[in-house]
């Protein structure tokens, strides 16, 4: 396969893509602006030993903990919490990607990843934590995991404006019409019953995404100054998620490209998107520390987590390539045979 010229370098396509995100973006601002009022915080129902929070209406914001100030957290993560931010206080991330780089419009483009149901989700219980979360502790787990950083304190700013962002969002909702909340998407992925090809995926990655993503996968930084992040994000190497992040598993990043990649013109096939995933997924990344002691019960964990212990016997390979069905069908009977003898 050739892969197509790259525009990288002679500006048009970064440039009109920049364009179409840019006035998504301000139609964005414009939408959240009009809707912005003081929303309230509730302490985390971890912390507070889940579902006992203090109800929302005794607590009150601190005046800087806007939606408007969460929104712009979402949308420029590298360039707030990020490790060229100038207050070393707040260099919270690790990777130069914003949530907004796998949340689109933040949250708000209807459809794989987004984030207007996020509140009626919480609290629930994590198999990956291994206790009840709330809507801060799920916001944390996408700091330390998906943006390579730290938790952000309960009582910061930047906590509570985010959550406040993501209520806001499940208000809006709330209020949005059926035919607003449809996602133009192409039909779900379907998960082939093969091993993933990592090679094959190589060359849908040439063909497909390295014009934007980079050859090397490293993105395009959107300006010279790396302290203001990417125009298009890095998908592996220092500055990409790390190996605990739920992008990291092959079904779930294969239904991340299926549904939203190439940006603008999502037309994979299953077979292109689990071979691609599973390209990204096996170059170096930042390795989570502390990743073993993920679902402290293992028969919880889902089948591609790429990285051990298991409770099975399956080897590590297959657990990130498949074929995925004999994982399903061995954790299936062991449900089976466990609620016969109940
Ligand atoms: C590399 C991609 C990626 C980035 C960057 C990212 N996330 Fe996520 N996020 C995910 C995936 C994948 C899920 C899991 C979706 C699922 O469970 O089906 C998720 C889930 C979530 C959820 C739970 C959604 C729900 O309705 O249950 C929240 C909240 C969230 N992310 C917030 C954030 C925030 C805030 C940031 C930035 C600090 C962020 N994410 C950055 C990929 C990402
Ligand atoms: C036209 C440019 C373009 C093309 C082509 C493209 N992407 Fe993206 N991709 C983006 C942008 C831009 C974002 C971040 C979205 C945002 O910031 O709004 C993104 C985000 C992502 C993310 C989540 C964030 C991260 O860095 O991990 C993944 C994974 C991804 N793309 C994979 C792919 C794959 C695989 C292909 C090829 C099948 C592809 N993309 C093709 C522009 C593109």
């Amino acid at each position: 396969m050739t892969p197509a010229p790259s525009p990288r370098g002679t500006g048009w396509l970064p440039a009109l893509v920049a364009g179409v995100i840019l006035s998504i973006g301000l139609i964005v601002v414009g939408l959240q602006s009009s809707g912005t009022s003081a929303s309230l915080w509730r302490p985390s129902a971890a912390a507070s030993g889940g579902g006992d929070a203090v109800p929302a209406s005794m607590v009150t914001l601190p005046a800087e903990a806007t939606e408007d100030f969460g929104r712009r957290l979402i949308a420029q993560t590298a360039e707030l919490l990020g490790p060229d931010q100038a207050d070393p206080q707040k260099r919270y991330i690790n990777s130069r990607l914003n949530c907004g780089s796998c949340h689109l419009g933040t949250g708000t483009d209807p459809g794989t990843l987004h984030l207007f149901e996020t509140d009626a989700h919480y609290p629930r219980f994590s198999g990956r934590a291994g206790q009840m979360t709330d809507i801060e502790d799920r916001i944390n787990e996408c700091m330390q995991r998906s943006m390579n950083g730290k938790p952000l304190p309960m009582d910061s700013v930047e906590m509570m404006a985010m959550a406040a962002y993501l209520r806001g969002l499940g208000r809006q909702w709330d209020a949005m019409p059926a035919s607003a909340r449809k996602a133009t998407e192409p039909p779900a992925f379907k998960m082939p019953d093969r091993r993933a090809d990592v090679d094959a995926g190589g060359e849908v990655y040439q063909r497909r995404c390295a014009t934007c993503h980079g050859k090397d996968g490293l993105g395009l930084l959107a300006t010279e100054d790396k302290g203001k992040g990417y125009l298009f994000p890095p998908v592996w190497g220092p500055d990409s998620f790390n190996t605990g992040a739920g992008m990291h598993r092959v079904l779930t990043a294969a239904r991340f490209i299926k549904a939203r990649m190439p940006l603008g013109e999502a037309t994979l096939s299953d077979d292109e998107a689990f071979d691609v995933a599973a390209y990204i997924n096996a170059q170096s990344r930042p390795t989570m520390i502390g990743q073993e002691k993920d679902y402290p019960d293992l028969t919880t964990k889902p089948v591609d987590n790429a990285y051990g212990p298991y409770a099975d016997e399956f080897p590590l390979e297959q657990h990130r390539l498949g074929p995925f069905k004999p994982i399903e069908a061995h954790y299936k009977a062991l449900k089976d045979a466990k609620a016969k003898t109940k």
